[in-house]
């Protein structure tokens, strides 16, 4: 969502009754089917007016100071709903933890530790009072290396982000609260997401992502598709325009594709300001509007327009019933009418102070009062998925793990607290982020207040005082990248620098290096120090043109760890934890190198329509387009990541069908459920693979497995290999383990657009077994 400078948000005064809550486990979910009864029921008792204030939201205000709010209706104890961001901690609250950011979370390629940190987030949502998480996000995938908003994703393999975002909607769930997945859909440039207005009065209507049917289904729908399954609450229309209409007016992507052939029964809601009309939008799809009665514009289209639009008959009252219902359906299903607590009283002074800054007159509306700390033991969890997030790049020469090594340096300006507080306020005009302090999150609504941060600086400094050692440091870029050292003596055995590239919402990356003069940085570091560590703090694809520097003896890409991020990362350097991190992404050697330039036009723009997105490229982002490219080869490679202990893999490779040979088509007698057909979602096949600890510690090995379908039997435009399952498995030193696959029905299929439909393609399908995309160890082939 969209967060407001200054001066237009309104916050009413209006006091809405207080309604005590009780804190209630949550229990197991209600079925849709029962769920579904109770909202019916609930909505059968509503006039127009409330039904329709259940689909009109508003900013925060009296006693539901969020970022998104339904207004209670009283007489039938409904307390209203509380909308919060999302997605890695409650945004704008105090007492909270700033967990890791999705692109870490698929960098563990650890379906628990997907599972706990959803399970964990959703449990202080709860506690803070917040009915609905807005996240998970899909959307942007990163189909540009430069996206804003890559870091809040779990990356540009739908497998891997499908696996993320069913185990992130599953713990979260678990917690009682709901997720909102986002942003549906094609949403992967912030440059001109939104319209804009010329001097003269002339809208220039958002981007237009222009997607064609097969790679929508095979790559940008692919992990909305598990949210749904994953039984996802609502899904959030984006800002964008999807084949020139926008995302949350497009009846194709939310009615058709998401409602009817994903059979998704839970509530879409739009994007903050994402509503550009009524009717449209309604009969399109949208079931909720936000945040409604209250835009930052001022202009707003349900509410009052739409009981003119129902009285006028534009828009049914079956529609309007269908939209409440939806809206009601995961409140029941969540058991979130059975007690939920009320939103922490700090939540409104917060959101002022963050928003205005102290002395505003808003300030007087909300007493400041302590907040709520909900992080229980949270930390712990933290500090484990920022380890395990965290991808060993390069290690030669032993660097890694740290031994008896007694005499450090810190350097760059990535490695202590920030300077200017807690939070990273940047927002949307600004890419480039504060100078002094590290990255543990981006910028933008996404991102999370700290009320603890555990700096790079801080835990190194306490290991080696612990270890009796020497600690030298140099924060400064320029004084580092100047080369001249005046502050260092001794030569330190070990040199750790730390890199970092901020992104944030609203403004896309002005390119993909790391910042501050990162490349001379590491020179004249290097030119010092013959072991030197560099640690990357990144959203993602980030250059690295100094990785092989004979004095860069080891490089661990951290991504957006979250709070603990200096604890997760001792953790590593030390060998507490081994770095069993993978990239759920490819480091190209060159910008260009990497897939399709952001839409950048130059001013003026005069024509309305000129922005468009042409998704040419299909299915062809990262390690797809390098596959299709022969000769491009990478820098790290989609996968890729080093263990302190080696791994060998059987070359066999063995493929058993379940219950025979497959039919090329699901079986639609099965039925629909949310996810889509119920056949596409039954095990097809088992492959199995043996794997090997041949070195000398314990360590996590990361099995990946690819598929080719038949080239012959396949239309144009099928990848050269995509990833279609993975397992971690921890291995002694010699242990052998069996590892399983199991393969669903889609995961064998191609989406065949003539039909609309999924396909098993006749003819031999390949089966590889690997340690990354690049590095293949066991396969073979079997017709189905
Ligand atoms: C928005 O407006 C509608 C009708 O105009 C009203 O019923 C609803 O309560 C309002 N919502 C909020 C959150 O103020
Ligand atoms: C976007 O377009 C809407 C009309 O659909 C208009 O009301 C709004 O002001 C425009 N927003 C901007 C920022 O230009
Ligand atoms: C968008 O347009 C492409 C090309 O015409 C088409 O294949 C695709 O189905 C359209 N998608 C939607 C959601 O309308
Ligand atoms: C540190 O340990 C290594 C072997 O692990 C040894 O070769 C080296 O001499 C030791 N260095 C110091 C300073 O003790
Ligand atoms: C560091 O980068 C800035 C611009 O980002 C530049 O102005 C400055 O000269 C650089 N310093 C050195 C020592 O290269
Ligand atoms: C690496 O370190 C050695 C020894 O300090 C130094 O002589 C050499 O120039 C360094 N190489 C680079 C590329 O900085
Ligand atoms: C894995 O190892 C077991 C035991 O050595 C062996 O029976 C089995 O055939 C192997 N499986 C594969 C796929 O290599």
């Amino acid at each position: 969502m969209r967060f407001p400078k200054g001066g237009s948000l309104i916050l009413f005064a209006t006091a809405l009754q207080y309604i005590l809550a009780v804190d209630a486990i949550p229990r197991p979910p209600l079925s849709w089917a029962e769920a579904s009864e109770k909202a019916s029921t609930f909505v059968s008792q509503l006039t127009t007016v409330e039904k329709v204030g259940l689909v009109t939201g508003a900013y925060g205000s009296g006693l539901l100071p969020c970022v998104g709010t339904i207004a209670p209706i009283e007489r039938l104890g409904f307390d209203g709903l509380c909308l919060s961001d999302g997605p890695a901690g409650v945004a704008r609250s105090d007492g909270v933890s700033v967990f890791a950011s999705g692109i870490t979370v698929a960098a563990t390629w650890d379906r628990r530790l997907m599972y706990e940190r959803g399970l964990a987030l959703g449990q202080e949502f709860r506690a803070k009072g917040s009915h609905v998480l807005l996240g998970p996000s899909a959307g942007p995938m990163g189909r540009h290396a430069r996206g804003g908003r890559n870091w809040e994703g779990f990356g540009p393999d739908p497998y891997l982000a499908g696996v993320a975002m069913s185990e992130s909607v599953s713990g979260i769930q678990a917690a009682g609260v709901q997720t909102v997945s986002k942003h549906y859909i094609g949403n992967e440039q912030e440059t001109q997401r939104v319209n804009s207005t010329r001097d003269d009065g002339t809208i220039i209507e958002a981007i237009s992502a222009n997607i064609d049917d097969r790679t929508l289904h095979e790559l940008y729908l692919w992990p909305f598709a598990n949210a749904v399954h994953a039984g996802t609450s609502s899904v959030m229309c984006g800002y964008n325009r999807v084949n020139g209409s926008y995302s949350c007016a497009n009846s194709e992507i939310l009615r058709k594709v998401l409602k009817e052939e994903l059979a998704f029964p839970g509530y879409i809601v739009s994007d903050w300001d994402a509503t550009h009309s009524t009717e449209d939008t309604a009969n399109a799809g949208l079931d909720m509007e936000m945040p409604g009665n209250s835009t930052v514009s001022g202009t707003y289209y349900f509410g009052d327009s739409l009981i003119q639009a129902i009285n006028a008959g534009r828009v049914s009252m079956v529609r309007l019933d269908d939209m409440a219902r939806r809206v009601m359906v995961p409140y029941f299903r969540l058991g979130q009418d059975v007690g939920f607590p009320t939103p922490d009283p700090s939540s409104g002074a917060l959101l002022v102070t963050y928003t205005y800054g102290r002395g505003s007159p808003l300030s007087s509306l909300y007493p400041e009062v302590p907040a709520r700390d909900v992080r229980g033991n949270h930390a712990r969890g933290i500090r484990e998925l920022g380890a395990a997030g965290t991808v060993l790049l390069k290690n030669v020469n032993g660097a890694l793990p740290l031994t008896n090594e007694t005499s450090f340096a810190v350097f760059g300006n990535d490695a202590p607290d920030p300077t200017l507080g807690s939070v990273y306020l940047v927002y949307g005009d600004d890419a480039v982020g504060n100078e002094m302090g590290t990255l543990d999150i981006g910028g933008g609504s996404g991102t999370v207040r700290h009320t603890n941060l555990v700096s790079p600086l801080e835990a190194i400094r306490k290991k080696v005082t612990s270890i009796g050692g020497r600690l030298q440091w140099l924060f400064d870029n320029k004084e580092i990248a100047d080369g001249r050292f005046r502050s260092i003596y001794p030569v330190p055995q070990v040199c750790l620098l730390f890199l970092k590239a901020f992104a944030t919402e609203g403004i896309d990356r002005a390119d993909i290096d790391f910042q501050w003069n990162a490349t001379m940085a590491v020179e004249s570091t290097a030119e010092l120090c013959p072991n030197t560590i560099v640690v990357t703090h990144s959203p993602g694809v980030a250059l690295m043109p100094w990785a092989e520097n004979e004095n860069v003896t080891a490089i661990l890409a951290a991504h957006y760890p979250g709070e603990e991020t200096g604890n997760s990362l001792a953790d590593v350097l030390w060998g507490v934890v081994e770095p069993s991190g993978r990239l759920p992404y490819t480091i190209p050697r060159a910008a260009s190198h990497y897939g399709p330039p952001l839409v950048e036009l130059p001013e003026p723009v005069t024509d309305p329509n000129a922005w468009q997105a042409d998704f040419v490229e299909g299915q062809m982002i990262d390690y797809r387009h390098f596959d299709a490219n022969v000769g491009l080869e990478p820098l790290y490679e989609f996968g890729f990541g080093l263990s302190y202990t080696s791994f060998e893999m059987g070359q066999a490779l063995h493929v058993e069908l379940v219950g025979g040979p497959l039919e090329p088509v699901a079986d639609h007698s099965k039925g629909t459920a949310p996810g889509g057909l119920i056949d596409l979602w039954s095990t097809v096949a088992v492959v199995t693979v043996n794997v090997t600890n041949s070195g000398h510690r314990k360590g996590s090995a990361v099995l990946q497995l690819y598929i080719s379908l038949p080239e012959d039997t396949t239309p144009a435009g099928t990848p050269v290999k995509v990833l279609r399952g993975f397992e971690k498995v921890v291995l002694k030193v010699d242990e052998t383990r069996k590892v399983k696959f199991k393969l669903l029905r889609r995961d064998l299929s191609y989406w065949d657009v003539v039909n609309k439909q999924w396909i098993i393609p006749k003819g031999p399908i390949r089966f590889m077994a690997g340690f990354s995309s690049r590095d293949i160890r066991a396969s073979s082939e079997l017709t189905v």
